[in-house]
């Protein structure tokens, strides 16, 4: 029998599904406590309307953006995702590959497990790097020292997770859990999947934590990798941190976790070129309200002094377009990456970048609009 295509978020979510572990698959599905920030980030974007408009010569579209003065396709980058290397073999190095062959930045996560050192020597044009703030002051400036060498030039400083959210998704399987019972959970959850156990960590090792294992020998284990980060993430990051990193980074600084307007404004004060308006994809604060909801308010008091990124519950095209008429210079995806990786490799993610930028045009094409800039409040339908 020949396989449909698979096309759209949900597609790539349901081959995922077959082909991860099940602990694996829930640590990228889940979210925070009952899970209802999570779905709010989904549900509110499809409350946004959008105006149809006619007789408007919509030959010549163009979807590409300047972001942080690069410029790219369109206005999207890919979120970085703690242990994404493990929905594919060296997962963020086919993430990067696809990312550049669609024209898009792809952001690789403090805890990602390919190293910087590896995808420096892979990319083609430089990438993003996401970093969490270690206690060891001294580990944070050589990994931003690191990165720097690697030819990042934009760094996005995590601030919504000074500790982990409960995901009860991960307890549940023995994801964050030590001892043998949950080792043995996981081990038969990945012997039921013997083509992720070869292709992945057989044929794809090492599954240590690239970035970090060089600093910290610790993070060699992604088995503990909860432990790991309830001893070695700083709950006490502050202001002050951000103007110390302010001081220590010349490149770009985005702050990544700003939910509420008047942190928004503390943010642009202390100097950060952007912002992007997220709560962790739904897994930190249970009970926090959606991005969709949250991104105007915010774009209105600091869009015309920073960039205004947004991220949680983006899923095609459509949803770039609401989020940009809802005041966002653009988006990131997460889950979104990962599906389409794990579900179809690299030229699965290939291909939902191209559908997404598909779906995106002609969002614009419906709705009269040829240049990304044109795309704001007037594109929404609120009567
Ligand atoms: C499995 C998973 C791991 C994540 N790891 C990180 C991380 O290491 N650093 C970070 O800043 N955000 C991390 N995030 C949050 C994402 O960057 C992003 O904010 C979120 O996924 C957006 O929501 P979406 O998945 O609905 O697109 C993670 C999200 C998921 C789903």
């Amino acid at each position: 029998m020949i396989r449909r295509i698979p096309t759209t978020f949900e597609d790539f979510q349901a081959c995922s599904r077959r082909r991860l572990p099940r602990f694996l698959y829930d640590y990228y599905a889940g979210g925070s406590g009952r899970e209802r920030t999570l779905a709010a980030n989904r549900a509110d974007w499809d409350e946004v309307r959008l105006r149809q408009r006619v007789l408007v010569d919509v030959e010549a579209i163009d979807t590409a953006v300047t972001l942080g003065g690069e410029d790219y396709s369109m206005p999207l980058a890919l979120a970085p995702i703690g242990l994404g290397g493990m929905a594919a073999r060296r997962g963020e190095l086919q993430a990067l590959a696809a990312s550049e062959q669609a024209g898009v930045p792809f952001t690789l996560s403090t805890v990602g497990i390919c190293g910087l050192e590896e995808l420096a020597a892979a990319a083609g044009r430089p990438f993003w790097f996401q970093l969490y703030m270690i206690r060891d002051r001294g580990v944070v400036e050589a990994v931003i020292d690191q990165a720097w060498a690697a030819g990042c030039r934009t760094l996005v400083f995590t601030v919504d997770l000074p500790m982990p959210g409960p995901r009860h998704r991960d307890t549940r399987n023995g994801m964050a859990v030590p001892g043998a019972r949950a080792r043995l959970l996981k081990l038969g959850q990945v012997l039921a999947r013997p083509g992720w156990l070869w292709n992945v960590p057989l044929r794809g090792g090492p599954m240590s934590l690239g970035t970090m294992n060089l600093h910290v020998p610790a993070a060699s284990d992604p088995d503990s990798f909860r432990k790991w980060i309830d001893t070695q993430f700083d709950p006490r990051v502050t202001w002050d941190d951000v103007d110390w990193l302010r001081k220590k980074w010349q490149g770009r600084l985005l702050l990544k976790g700003i939910l509420d307007r008047e942190d928004a404004s503390r943010a642009v004060d202390a100097g950060v070129d952007g912002i992007v308006v997220s709560n962790h994809g739904g897994r930190q604060l249970e009970g926090a309200d959606s991005t969709a909801h949250k991104l105007p308010g915010i774009a209105r008091a600091v869009g015309e002094r920073a960039e205004v990124l947004v991220d949680g519950g983006i899923r095609g095209g459509i949803d770039v377009y609401r989020a940009l008429a809802l005041g966002a210079n653009g988006v990131l995806i997460g889950r979104a990456w990962v599906w389409a990786l794990a579900g179809g490799g690299r030229p699965g993610l290939e291909r939902m970048l191209g559908n997404i930028r598909e779906e995106l045009r002609l969002a614009m094409a419906l709705t009269g609009v040829k240049r990304i800039a044109d795309i704001g409040p007037d594109c929404l339908d609120t009567e």
